[in-house]
Protein backbone atom coordinates (compact mmCIF):
# COMPACT_ATOMS: atom_id res chain seq x y z
CA UNK A 1 0.00 0.00 0.00
CA UNK A 2 1.59 3.23 -0.82
CA UNK A 3 1.87 6.17 1.65
CA UNK A 4 2.02 9.83 -0.23
CA UNK A 5 3.49 11.25 2.98
CA UNK A 6 4.21 10.31 6.66
CA UNK A 7 1.74 8.98 8.44
CA UNK A 8 -1.13 11.39 10.17
CA UNK A 9 -2.81 10.67 13.05
CA UNK A 10 -5.87 11.75 11.36
CA UNK A 11 -5.65 8.93 9.00
CA UNK A 12 -7.58 6.10 10.33
CA UNK A 13 -8.49 2.36 9.33
CA UNK A 14 -8.58 2.07 5.71
CA UNK A 15 -11.60 1.05 4.51
CA UNK A 16 -11.57 0.40 0.92
CA UNK A 17 -8.11 -0.19 -0.51
CA UNK A 18 -6.33 1.24 -3.65
CA UNK A 19 -6.97 -2.42 -5.70
CA UNK A 20 -10.63 -1.92 -4.61
CA UNK A 21 -11.50 0.93 -5.60
CA UNK A 22 -9.76 0.04 -9.24
CA UNK A 23 -11.79 -3.16 -9.61
CA UNK A 24 -14.77 -1.25 -8.64
CA UNK A 25 -14.54 1.62 -10.79
CA UNK A 26 -13.85 -0.41 -13.64
CA UNK A 27 -17.42 -2.54 -13.27
CA UNK A 28 -18.87 0.85 -13.03
CA UNK A 29 -17.05 2.04 -16.32
CA UNK A 30 -17.94 -0.80 -18.06
CA UNK A 31 -21.77 -1.00 -16.72
CA UNK A 32 -21.61 3.35 -17.67
CA UNK A 33 -20.46 1.79 -21.34
CA UNK A 34 -23.41 -0.61 -21.43
CA UNK A 35 -26.04 1.03 -20.87
CA UNK A 36 -25.43 3.93 -23.12
CA UNK A 37 -24.63 2.26 -26.14
CA UNK A 38 -25.01 4.71 -29.05
CA UNK A 39 -24.56 7.65 -27.19
CA UNK A 40 -21.94 9.96 -25.48
CA UNK A 41 -22.65 10.28 -22.17
CA UNK A 42 -21.40 13.53 -19.96
CA UNK A 43 -20.11 12.61 -16.42
CA UNK A 44 -20.38 16.17 -14.51
CA UNK A 45 -18.54 15.92 -12.05
CA UNK A 46 -19.14 17.97 -8.64
CA UNK A 47 -15.92 19.50 -7.80
CA UNK A 48 -13.54 19.04 -5.78
CA UNK A 49 -14.03 15.48 -4.26
CA UNK A 50 -14.90 13.51 -7.53
CA UNK A 51 -11.93 14.42 -9.44
CA UNK A 52 -9.86 11.78 -8.27
CA UNK A 53 -13.16 9.40 -9.17
CA UNK A 54 -13.67 10.82 -12.54
CA UNK A 55 -10.66 10.76 -13.74
CA UNK A 56 -10.17 7.19 -12.88
CA UNK A 57 -13.72 6.50 -13.89
CA UNK A 58 -13.68 7.76 -17.73
CA UNK A 59 -10.88 5.66 -17.96
CA UNK A 60 -12.63 3.18 -16.91
CA UNK A 61 -15.70 3.57 -19.93
CA UNK A 62 -14.66 1.76 -22.99
CA UNK A 63 -16.76 3.92 -25.57
CA UNK A 64 -17.38 7.35 -25.79
CA UNK A 65 -17.73 9.53 -23.17
CA UNK A 66 -17.27 13.27 -22.38
CA UNK A 67 -16.75 14.81 -18.97
CA UNK A 68 -17.44 17.83 -17.78
CA UNK A 69 -17.51 19.60 -13.45
CA UNK A 70 -19.39 22.05 -11.60
CA UNK A 71 -18.30 23.45 -8.48
CA UNK A 72 -20.92 23.58 -5.35
CA UNK A 73 -20.52 24.08 -1.51
CA UNK A 74 -22.31 22.13 0.64
CA UNK A 75 -20.18 21.73 3.62
CA UNK A 76 -18.44 24.80 5.66
CA UNK A 77 -15.35 23.53 6.87
CA UNK A 78 -16.24 20.82 9.23
CA UNK A 79 -17.42 17.72 8.87
CA UNK A 80 -21.24 18.98 9.39
CA UNK A 81 -23.52 19.52 6.79
CA UNK A 82 -24.84 22.94 6.84
CA UNK A 83 -27.89 22.22 4.23
CA UNK A 84 -26.94 24.75 2.00
CA UNK A 85 -26.26 23.91 -1.31
CA UNK A 86 -24.56 27.08 -3.55
CA UNK A 87 -23.57 26.66 -7.17
CA UNK A 88 -20.25 27.84 -7.53
CA UNK A 89 -19.51 27.25 -10.82
CA UNK A 90 -21.86 25.47 -13.60
CA UNK A 91 -21.10 23.85 -16.98
CA UNK A 92 -20.12 26.21 -19.56
CA UNK A 93 -23.19 24.75 -22.05
CA UNK A 94 -26.67 23.18 -20.98
CA UNK A 95 -27.24 19.60 -21.31
CA UNK A 96 -30.46 19.60 -23.60
CA UNK A 97 -31.33 16.06 -25.21
CA UNK A 98 -28.09 14.75 -23.53
CA UNK A 99 -27.57 12.02 -21.41
CA UNK A 100 -26.35 12.87 -17.79
CA UNK A 101 -24.67 11.30 -14.97
CA UNK A 102 -24.06 13.40 -12.24
CA UNK A 103 -20.74 12.06 -10.29
CA UNK A 104 -20.20 12.60 -6.85
CA UNK A 105 -17.45 11.27 -4.39
CA UNK A 106 -20.30 10.09 -1.40
CA UNK A 107 -23.77 10.81 -0.80
CA UNK A 108 -24.88 12.02 3.06
CA UNK A 109 -28.13 13.60 3.79
CA UNK A 110 -28.53 13.67 -0.34
CA UNK A 111 -29.35 17.57 -0.27
CA UNK A 112 -26.11 18.44 -2.93
CA UNK A 113 -27.90 15.68 -5.19
CA UNK A 114 -31.24 16.61 -5.01
CA UNK A 115 -30.57 19.96 -5.50
CA UNK A 116 -28.44 19.57 -8.53
CA UNK A 117 -31.12 16.98 -9.98
CA UNK A 118 -33.15 19.97 -10.05
CA UNK A 119 -31.06 22.39 -11.86
CA UNK A 120 -30.62 20.15 -14.61
CA UNK A 121 -34.19 18.76 -15.07
CA UNK A 122 -35.18 22.45 -15.89
CA UNK A 123 -32.63 21.83 -18.94
CA UNK A 124 -34.57 18.57 -20.54
CA UNK A 125 -31.77 16.27 -20.73
CA UNK A 126 -32.47 12.79 -22.45
CA UNK A 127 -31.59 10.98 -19.36
CA UNK A 128 -30.20 12.04 -16.09
CA UNK A 129 -28.26 9.39 -13.67
CA UNK A 130 -26.46 9.87 -10.43
CA UNK A 131 -23.26 7.81 -10.07
CA UNK A 132 -21.52 8.14 -6.53
CA UNK A 133 -17.97 6.25 -5.47
CA UNK A 134 -19.66 5.68 -1.67
CA UNK A 135 -23.19 6.17 -0.24
CA UNK A 136 -23.24 6.46 3.56
CA UNK A 137 -25.78 4.52 5.08
CA UNK A 138 -28.64 6.56 6.61
CA UNK A 139 -32.22 5.61 7.06
CA UNK A 140 -33.33 9.53 7.14
CA UNK A 141 -32.24 10.40 3.58
CA UNK A 142 -35.17 10.76 1.20
CA UNK A 143 -35.87 8.13 -1.19
CA UNK A 144 -33.80 8.85 -4.51
CA UNK A 145 -32.66 6.51 -6.98
CA UNK A 146 -29.21 5.85 -7.35
CA UNK A 147 -27.78 4.64 -10.56
CA UNK A 148 -24.30 3.81 -9.80
CA UNK A 149 -22.53 3.04 -6.55
CA UNK A 150 -19.72 2.16 -5.67
CA UNK A 151 -19.29 1.04 -1.97
CA UNK A 152 -22.03 1.58 0.80
CA UNK A 153 -20.37 2.91 3.81
CA UNK A 154 -21.20 2.87 7.33
CA UNK A 155 -21.88 6.52 9.48
CA UNK A 156 -18.09 7.18 9.39
CA UNK A 157 -16.69 10.67 8.02
CA UNK A 158 -13.63 9.35 5.40
CA UNK A 159 -11.04 10.77 3.41
CA UNK A 160 -8.54 9.96 0.62
CA UNK A 161 -9.29 9.79 -3.26
CA UNK A 162 -10.63 12.84 -3.45
CA UNK A 163 -12.26 13.20 0.03
CA UNK A 164 -11.24 15.98 2.03
CA UNK A 165 -11.35 16.91 5.84
CA UNK A 166 -10.40 20.99 5.52
CA UNK A 167 -8.80 20.10 2.26
CA UNK A 168 -6.12 17.46 3.40
CA UNK A 169 -6.25 14.02 2.46
CA UNK A 170 -7.06 14.18 -0.94
CA UNK A 171 -4.33 12.18 -2.79
CA UNK A 172 -4.74 9.39 -0.46
CA UNK A 173 -4.99 6.68 -2.77
CA UNK A 174 -7.29 4.73 -0.44
CA UNK A 175 -10.60 5.55 1.31
CA UNK A 176 -9.93 5.34 5.55
CA UNK A 177 -11.80 6.31 8.56
CA UNK A 178 -11.07 10.36 9.47
CA UNK A 179 -9.47 9.31 13.12
CA UNK A 180 -9.99 12.96 14.67
CA UNK A 181 -13.65 13.67 14.24
P1 LIG B 1 -24.73 15.65 1.15
O1 LIG B 1 -25.26 16.88 0.47
O2 LIG B 1 -25.05 15.66 2.62
O3 LIG B 1 -25.12 14.37 0.47
O4 LIG B 1 -23.15 15.79 1.17
C1 LIG B 1 -22.35 15.39 0.12
C2 LIG B 1 -21.02 16.11 0.16
O5 LIG B 1 -20.54 16.27 1.51
C3 LIG B 1 -19.95 15.31 -0.54
O6 LIG B 1 -19.86 15.64 -1.90
C4 LIG B 1 -18.69 15.66 0.23
O7 LIG B 1 -18.09 16.81 -0.33
C5 LIG B 1 -19.16 15.99 1.62
N1 LIG B 1 -18.97 14.84 2.52
C6 LIG B 1 -19.94 14.09 3.10
N2 LIG B 1 -19.42 13.11 3.85
C7 LIG B 1 -18.08 13.21 3.74
C8 LIG B 1 -16.97 12.46 4.29
O8 LIG B 1 -17.11 11.45 5.01
N3 LIG B 1 -15.72 12.88 3.93
C9 LIG B 1 -15.51 13.96 3.14
N4 LIG B 1 -16.51 14.69 2.59
C10 LIG B 1 -17.78 14.32 2.91
MG1 LIG C 1 -18.15 17.05 -2.61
Amino acid sequence: MSNLFPPSSDVGEILISESEIASRVAELGAQIANDHEGSTPILVAILKGSVVFVADLIRAVPGPVEVDFMAVSSYGSGVKSSGVVKIIKDLDRNVTGRDVILVEDIIDSGLTVQYLLKHFESQRPASLKICTLLLREDESRPDMKIDYVGFELPPAFVIGYGLDVDQAYRNLPYIARYANE
